[in-house]
């Protein structure tokens, strides 16, 4: 039996896979097209396991997906591959729409290809999940009620339409043709292998380099936090038993605004690594100007998911992001590696 995980060389995926082979025996064919977000060296440990394929490619081509489903029949196929920046996003839209609209759904038509041609026990056991976000709800308001899987789709930026486009056709693929889709809309993860351009990592590492700490706008938009290896858990979860053509909320109970966030972190690396005058990291926050169309608060009800299919989250805020910090403070190495020229030139494109 084998898994095909595409985006394996990304934050996300690069985990799942990580976690999954630490605790199964299962094939992983890892496909990724190793955009400036795919790091191989994320997977650099277990390069010589012979349950590990790594394949480069793009899951717009659609020829190539077909090949590889027919040589390695994969049980399922889990879709991480996508453009994730949401400033990115508001830069330069196009290769969102490619790769997380038209890449969805070639990938899609070729699972359900690929499907039509299983066995009925092949049939019985497929499954394609799509791991979509939380920011396809849109924005909240203070006292609005946290997002349920039945809340209306209001995507504000071109990465949540993007995204909400992408689930909508996991949605029609589902009901149209039989394909048996799962799609889960996750919270804000962090972790160990998250490129330094999201909130989280950028500042550890702007921190450590004595550079201003960039907030944008009030600093008091909410986020919800999870540790990434909780959203891995829970999307093993709704594979094992989640029902087909349903969506799963994952997120961790952990709303904080992103000043909170950034001076928890501050305080962490004043304990874990002070600054040479013994001043506080905060004196570094600098408030900047704000996200266009920056939404407000993102907030989860994974109620569904740990009613139904019994997950919670391990981690609280306090114990994920002391590992997290502890985890970019120990890899230099991966930290140094991935500061090339093409991520000095997104600094300056959005920060200068
Ligand atoms: P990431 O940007 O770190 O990784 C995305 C990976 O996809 C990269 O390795 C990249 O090379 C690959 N990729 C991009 N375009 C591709 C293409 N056309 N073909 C094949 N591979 C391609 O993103 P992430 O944070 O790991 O997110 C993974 C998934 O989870 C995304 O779908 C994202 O929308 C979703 N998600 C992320 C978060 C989060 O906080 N990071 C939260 C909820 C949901
Ligand atoms: P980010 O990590 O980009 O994730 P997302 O936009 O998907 O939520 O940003 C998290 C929050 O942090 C978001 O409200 C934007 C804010 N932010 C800053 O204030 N400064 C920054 O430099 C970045 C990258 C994000």
């Amino acid at each position: 039996m084998t898994v095909l995980i595409t985006g394996a060389a990304g934050f996300i995926g690069s985990n799942f896979i990580l976690n999954w082979l630490s605790e199964k025996k299962e094939k992983i064919i890892a496909f990724d097209k190793l955009t400036y977000a795919g790091n191989l060296e994320n997977l650099k440990s277990i390069a010589g396991d012979s349950n590990f394929v790594f394949l480069q490619g793009d899951i717009v081509d659609s020829n190539l997906i077909g090949s590889i489903l027919k040589k390695y029949e994969p049980r399922l196929a889990i879709n991480f591959a996508a453009e994730s920046h949401v400033d990115r996003s508001i830069h330069g839209p196009d290769d969102f729409m490619q790769t997380n609209i038209i890449g969805t759904y070639r990938l899609l038509e070729e699972c359900r290809s690929y499907y039509s041609k299983l066995t009925r026990v092949g049939k019985k056991n497929f499954r394609f999940l799509h791991v979509s976000t939380d920011e396809v709800y849109g924005s909240l308001g203070p006292y609005d009620d946290a997002f349920k899987e039945t809340k209306q789709y209001e995507p504000n930026s071109p990465y949540s339409a993007s995204k909400a486009a992408s689930d909508h056709l996991v949605r029609a693929w589902y009901h149209t043709y039989g394909l048996p889709t799962l799609t889960t809309n996750c919270s804000n993860n962090y972790g160990p292998y998250q490129f330094p351009e999201k909130l989280i990592p950028l500042c550890i590492l702007k921190a450590l380099k004595g550079q201003d700490l960039p907030i944008y706008g009030d600093g008091q938009q909410i986020r919800d936090w999870l540790y990434v290896i909780d959203h891995c858990k829970g999307i093993n979860s709704v594979l094992d038993k989640g029902t087909i053509g349903e969506t799963y909320n994952i997120g961790g109970y952990n709303e904080k605004t992103n000043l909170e966030v950034v001076h928890t972190l501050c305080i962490l690396l004043d304990e874990l690594k002070p600054r040479e005058d013994k001043k506080s990291y905060k004196a570094q926050i600098k408030f900047v100007k704000d996200r266009l169309g920056h939404d407000r608060r993102y907030a989860i009800d994974a109620n569904k998911i740990s009613k139904e299919l019994s997950w919670e989250p391990d981690e609280t805020f306090e114990t994920g992001i002391r590992k997290t910090v502890l985890w970019y403070l120990d890899n230099q190495e991966w930290v140094g590696h991935i500061q090339s020229g093409e991520y000095q030139q997104w600094l300056t494109k959005n920060y200068e």
